[in-house]
């Protein structure tokens, strides 16, 4: 599949993002663990959240789907089954960290793969924790990569850790093992990331607690089923937020979208930029911070983007980069090392296109240097990188001429309505086979 974009048409209106990613994925794993019924309406219908339901369907677990609402009939927390093929988790490095987590505590053997691009991703920073707390696991290239065998334990001991990377994965990974472990599982944060996972298990009703950037759970407690909204996506949003913010003439509301703290720092970096936004009628879903945004057009200028605002913009870099191509002056990302072990490598892969599209940007080891400038048409490819698709397809809207984004169709990993909510805001996007 690929996109042709033309600019010059400006964005006007209201639209809605899908649920959040991160947010779908907890919902349906922690649904999983509890006991009873658990309702989730607006779950996201991206490749990825299918991806969890289908691994915990092969876990034993009954999913029913009706009326746009997800029906998850729990199994408790250790009353999975062993599967009898491998568990899949595609292109989802969520869905493969977080199940490895639930697996812990499960005392039988699964094994579980995905996508060319997921088995380059790196699993060690999951595999060592959850081997302290008791799970036997093997896996390719010295214990590092997918695919990944695990067999599990009714005894999860409880462990203290410091993680070393502030990772949201990781630590959920852990929270959901010490679930099953007796006594208390610590988990000790030097940086902040999304804490969707501790805001879902508390909403369940876990005893878990935060105090500073120390997690405590206290495992073997029971949890109860819960009805679940899932906020709008703001990694989603953040397409339509930059691409309103700079397309001139531009004024969108994008409504109910997930504004948890670990991860607007898109809206801080924007307006740190020059841009117009208004956090509108905030209110609170489940235990997650929602609200209406209302975007408009702005001149941009560049700036710096680096510790410790890093981890609360880690997955809107790529839409950043672009934005950053229409500010006056340079802009600097430092301290993202991580985007090199992302869906691909956002850092190369960013540096690549956007130099197709006449900008200066120069690769560091950590970031990007780019410097604004006029974007030049060009076809450009996504790497198969869901984000990179959608960031490309926003510069398309500013460039002088038609802009091709060639290996498309990875948007349906977290927003496969991106172009027709785009054109219904009065985007020139087009797509073909
Ligand atoms: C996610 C955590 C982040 C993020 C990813 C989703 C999550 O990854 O980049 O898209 O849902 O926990 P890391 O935990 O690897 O930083």
């Amino acid at each position: 599949m690929i996109l042709c974009v033309t600019p010059d048409k400006k964005l006007n209106g209201s639209c809605c993002v899908p649920g959040d990613k991160s947010i779908s994925h907890r919902a349906a794993l922690v649904g999983s663990m509890a006991e009873g019924k658990t309702v989730i309406h607006n779950f996201s219908r991206g490749a990825d959240c299918c991806r969890t339901l289908q691994c915990l369907e092969a876990l034993g677990v009954e999913i029913q789907q009706e009326n746009g609402k997800l029906c998850i009939l729990g199994r408790g927390l250790n009353g999975f089954c062993e599967p009898d093929d491998l568990l899949d988790a595609g292109n989802s490095g969520t869905t493969m960290r977080l199940l490895l987590g639930l697996l812990t505590g499960q005392d039988f053997f699964s094994i579980i793969t995905g996508d060319p691009s997921l088995r380059r991703r790196p699993m060690g920073r999951v595999i060592d924790p959850l081997v302290k707390m008791g799970a036997e696991i093997r896996a390719r290239c010295d214990n590092t990569l997918p695919p990944i065998c695990i067999r599990g334990t009714k005894d999860v001991h409880p462990v203290e850790y410091i993680l070393p990377i502030p990772s949201a994965q990781v630590k959920s990974a852990i929270l959901l093992a010490g679930m099953n472990a007796k006594g208390q599982t610590t988990v000790i944060q030097q940086l902040p990331s999304r804490d969707h996972t501790e805001r879902m298990l508390q909403y369940f009703g876990a005893a878990l607690t935060i105090k500073d950037n120390i997690i405590c759970l206290q495992g073997k407690r029971p949890i109860e089923g819960q009805l679940i909204q899932i906020p709008g996506d703001i990694s989603s949003a953040a397409f339509i937020m930059a691409a309103a913010v700079l397309v001139p003439g531009s004024q969108v509301l994008i409504k109910d979208v997930g504004i948890n703290p670990t991860r607007t720092g898109i809206i801080d970096v924007l307006r740190m930029m020059g841009a117009e936004i208004d956090v509108l009628d905030q209110r609170s879903w489940n235990g997650e911070p929602v609200a209406d945004l209302m975007v408009r057009s702005s001149q941009l200028k560049g700036v710096e983007i680096k510790n410790p605002l890093l981890p609360r913009v880690l997955d809107e870099i790529p839409i950043l980069a672009v934005a950053a191509t229409a500010a006056e002056g340079e802009t600097v990302i430092s301290d993202a090392a991580e985007l090199r072990v992302k869906e691909t490598d956002r850092l190369k892969a960013l540096a690549s296109e956007l130099r197709k599209m006449s900008v200066e940007v120069k690769e560091k080891s950590d970031g990007l240097i780019i410097k604004g400038g006029q974007l030049r048409a060009a076809r450009v490819k996504s790497w198969g990188d869901h984000r990179m698709a959608m960031a490309l397809a926003v510069a398309g809207l500013i460039a002088d001429g038609e802009t091709i984004i060639e290996d498309a169709a990875c948007i349906d990993i977290s927003f496969p309505d991106f172009p027709d909510v785009m054109k219904a805001l009065g985007a020139s996007i087009r797509v073909e086979s």
